[in-house]
């Protein structure tokens, strides 16, 4: 059976067994904890948690694009790991549970996939003070048939499983073994699942029974109800199904290696390891670009951009030209072999190359002007900590690529006198700039209550504000109130500016910053003669109006153009960061080519008709969880505690944000678009202003 044939059977056969199937999800998830889609039950959260109705469909099944960067290191040293995987998966939202799960799993690998009942082994949960065992799943195994010495009890690592982000449903699991006889195992009497050795191989997580719920704190409480989650990595079971030790070995790898070994004129024989990266590596990057992620040095991006970056590595410890022809070679045969499954991957194939050629021509430069270093500062096949320095901090090179070569070339390191040299160099950049909220200040203000912050209604506090603590500095003072208007810095928007008055005092605020805990600190400095600020003084803080006004106006304009962009471009971008103060405003996102001239005027056209429409900016508090059922757009950048403000416009527009937003959108003039300009490979700057 083909690749493509087993992830076809596997679905057939949940969808006869009254299974919805839901078309995966993009590799970029919602839940702004997560980093990636690790799992087919990102997805399904709502259901899982029951805020989306389950009636109707109590049962699903999907093939989930997956990413997982736990495995980097170890991808090509075995034939096990990926960094990209299909995830075949199945649910019960209460449903059916353990006893169904189980026999449902036996009946599609023994009777439709023809695996042998008898090298099948399970494990299940152990158990604890703190989670009882799963006895039931044992009881379970023994009634279908499965000898005792064949159930094995494992813990927590290996038998309970979730949640993916920092906090969500999970439970114990049930997992399925495969016994590749003893001759491929470690040999010893202990040997069973859970052992190292390659002699049991996971097949399938056949149920993760989801009862409890973990919160951010890391306490598990009991659902009201239950679910099953079963995922299995469609290359590993094709790779027992087709009877192969290595997932490189499968047909979803093989024309991905052939494709290496005919451009490179090399053997897999010979580069086995390498080979294995590249193929892996590509086709990871190639999934993550289609779904909108783009190099970068943050975030998402970073991690593309470093899949790419040791695909580089591997051609050049392979020593063949550094350019674009493997990375285009491969590209094809991934398209070849997903392209049906996955349309948009042949629709989008040159897209993806330019993206991917972008990138390595990029970063070849960098190599190149490093490798000349390098081959100064190498001696005895040591580098010392300060040349490891000089090559990242002055000629771009990021450590763990670094890392990568030296350890390609067998050359050793000083990983511990780079990381001094880093803690040197950070202390100085804190030093050096004056507004800023170094970790001096942190320990400064940490120990003081979090400030009230009244600015969203109010721009002065009636009554007057107590000065907790003052630190002056040379040119500057700094100090906490009790209450606030100001806004401190977030999100993009600047901290407000404004006057604090005291008896004999005048202090004008040039910025706020807001500490970890929630401290907001204000800088500013004194008018001429003004008396210095004490704590214990009462002082009435005053937000400059004007520039507060203009300020939210440009940032309720980043919200409408970030709409317009994701309504007018039809390919999935990602908000990158943006920026506004009371003059301008800038917004940066993902995307691989310049607007043309129409997009820009379409852009323009679609945020002023919405101006125009004069929508109320409404404010809405409520908690996370509302805010994703209501589908609110959540940009990944931001942790999000769980009281969120979401801020919705009309029906043009709905995104949680800190930010001070009001009035209505008629309020904000005309909207012009200044500039646009690339802000770093993959990501594109729009700068804009009101007028
Ligand atoms: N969500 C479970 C897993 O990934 C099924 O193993």
């Amino acid at each position: 059976m083909t690749g493509n044939e087993i992830r076809k059977k596997f679905i057939d056969f949940f969808i006869k067994h009254k299974h919805k199937l839901f078309p995966s999800s993009s590799l970029v998830p919602d839940d702004p904890t997560l980093l990636f889609t690790t799992a087919g039950m990102v997805q399904m959260m709502p259901y899982l948690l029951r805020q989306k109705d389950v009636s109707e469909n109590p049962r699903a099944c999907s093939v989930q694009k997956s990413f997982r960067t736990t495995d980097i290191d170890d991808i090509g040293n075995d034939g096990r790991h990926l960094t990209f995987f299909e995830m075949l998966g199945s649910w019960s939202f209460g449903d059916y549970y353990k006893e169904e799960a189980i026999s449902l799993a036996l009946e599609l690998l023994v009777k439709e996939f023809g695996l042998s009942m008898d090298k099948i082994w399970a494990t299940v949960f152990a158990g604890d003070s703190k989670i009882p065992e799963d006895t039931d799943s044992y009881n379970h195994w023994v009634s279908v048939g499965l000898p005792k010495e064949r159930i094995i009890k494992l813990g927590w690592k290996d038998n309970f499983w979730g949640p993916p982000g920092l906090e969500g449903p999970c439970g114990p699991s049930t997992e399925i073994y495969y016994d590749m006889g003893k001759e491929v195992g470690c040999g010893k009497e202990t040997c069973a699942p859970g052992c190292d050795c390659d002699r049991f191989i996971e097949v399938w997580n056949a149920g993760v029974f989801m009862e409890y719920y973990k919160d951010m704190d890391g306490n598990y409480s009991r659902l009201p109800y239950t679910n099953v989650d079963t995922g299995a990595g469609l290359e590993r079971l094709v790779t027992l199904l087709q009877g192969k030790k290595s997932v490189f070995e499968t047909d979803l790898f093989v024309p991905i290696i052939r494709s290496i070994e005919s451009v490179s004129g090399k053997s897999y024989g010979d580069y086995k390891k390498q080979m294995n990266i590249i193929a892996d590596h590509i086709k990871a990057s190639v999934f993550l670009i289609i779904d909108g992620t783009f190099p970068s040095n943050l975030h998402r991006g970073y991690v593309l951009r470093r899949l790419i970056r040791r695909v580089m590595i591997q051609i050049y410890s392979m020593n063949l030209p550094l350019d674009n022809r493997v990375m285009e070679t491969v590209v094809d045969a991934i398209s070849d072999i997903y392209g049906v499954e996955y349309k948009e991957i042949s629709e989008n194939k040159d897209s993806v190359k330019s993206v991917l050629g972008n990138e390595i021509e990029s970063f070849v430069k960098v190599l190149s002007r490093s490798f000349k270093v390098l081959d100064k500062v190498v001696e005895d096949n040591k580098i010392s900590g300060d040349s490891m320095f000089l090559l990242h901090d002055t000629y771009g090179l990021n450590i763990e690529i670094l890392k990568d070569i030296l350890t390609s070339r067998n050359i050793s390191f000083d990983d511990q006198g780079f990381l001094d040299l880093m803690k040197v160099q950070k202390s100085k950049s804190k030093m050096s700039s004056s507004f800023t909220l170094g970790k001096e200040m942190e320990v400064e203000y940490g120990e003081l209550p979090k400030t009230e912050f009244v600015g969203y209604l109010d721009l002065t506090v009636p009554g007057g504000s107590e000065v907790l603590k003052v630190v002056d500095m040379q040119n500057f003072v700094s100090f906490v109130l009790d209450k606030t208007p100001f806004y401190a810095e977030s999100g993009g928007q600047v901290g407000d500016v404004g006057k604090v008055l005291g008896h004999n005092i005048i202090v004008n605020v040039k910025s706020v910053k807001k500490t970890k805990s929630g401290v907001f600190v204000h800088f500013g400095e004194y008018e001429h003669e003004s008396e210095k600020l004490k704590s214990g003084n009462i002082v009435d803080p005053i937000v400059d109006k004007n520039v507060r006004d203009k300020t939210s106006h440009n940032h309720t304009a980043v919200h409408l153009l970030s709409s317009a962009l994701h309504k007018l471009l039809s390919v999935k971008i990602v908000q990158k960061g943006s920026f506004v103060d009371q003059d301008r405003l800038r917004f940066d996102f993902s995307f691989d080519r310049p607007l043309t001239d129409d997009e820009i005027k379409s852009v323009e056209v679609i945020v002023n008709a919405e101006i125009k429409k004069g929508d109320k900016i409404e404010i809405i508090e409520t908690t996370l969880d509302d805010a994703r059922r209501m589908g609110v757009n959540l940009a990944f950048e931001d942790r999000y505690a769980n009281d969120v403000r979401i801020i919705k416009i009309g029906d043009f527009s709905m995104e949680l944000c800190g930010g001070t937003h009001f009035g209505f959108t008629s309020d904000l003039g005309t909207f012009k678009i200044d500039k646009q300009e690339s802000a770093g490979q993959g990501i594109r700057r729009i700068r804009a202003s009101l007028n």
